[in-house]
């Protein structure tokens, strides 16, 4: 495949098994993330990596931290956090290292960890690997984010190899979301009824 073709290719997957990354394997995939665009080289990203026998502690801290921020989530859904969070290969929770007294704006600091994301799920694709990205209410607890080492959370990366039975989702056409400026305000077919 090219470079071009792999870049195509990836989709988010959390049908995952082992293997995970191995330890080099790992650090030359989080390299990667390291070549993302940064604004005032703040460096803002940090990586936490779950793996083996801490993931069922990483799990039952989610389930702590939805009892604080989602006391109204059903039974099933905090099972599956449990589940999920317990059994994916490895786990990947992304911090942002965040300096809001900055001159760059946060908001660049934070497009700038997830351009680091971005790499990395790329990476992880190029190398045989899969992964997904989630969120979900509690990446905006800060006692879970406490709990990891981290001031703030920008999510979790579930990381493993994929089980083959990924699906091909359609993809946008960007002729859609593109247009030439030629003086005059652009419109975009994708905004189009
Ligand atoms: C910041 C962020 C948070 C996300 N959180 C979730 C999530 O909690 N659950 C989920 O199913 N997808 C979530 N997604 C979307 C998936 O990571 C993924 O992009 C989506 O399933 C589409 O797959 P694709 O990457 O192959 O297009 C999130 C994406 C981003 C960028």
């Amino acid at each position: 495949m090219t470079p071009m073709d792999m870049l195509l290719t990836r989709a988010s997957t959390d049908r995952l098994q082992d293997p995970a990354p191995a330890p080099a394997q790992l650090m030359d995939i989080l390299a990667t993330a390291m070549r993302a665009p940064d604004h005032g080289r703040l460096q803002p990203w940090r990586y936490v990596v779950i793996a083996g026998e801490n993931r069922p502690a990483l799990a039952e801290r989610i389930v702590a931290s939805m009892a604080r921020v989602e006391p109204e989530a059903p039974a099933a859904k905090i099972e599956k956090r449990r589940s999920r969070f317990s059994t994916m290969p490895m786990i990947i929770a992304l911090g942002m290292h965040l300096r809001p007294e900055h001159k760059i704006p946060l908001w660049e600091q934070e497009m700038c960890v997830a351009a680091g994301a971005m790499n990395i799920l790329n990476a992880l694709h190029t190398t045989g690997f899969g992964g997904v990205w989630v969120s979900g209410a509690l990446v905006e607890d800060p006692i879970l984010a406490a709990d990891l080492g981290l001031s703030k959370l920008a999510g979790f990366l579930f990381v493993g190899t994929p089980d083959g039975a990924q699906h091909t989702p359609k993809r946008a056409d960007p002729a859609l979301f593109t247009a030439h400026w030629h003086g005059q305000p652009v419109t975009f077919g994708a905004d189009k009824d």
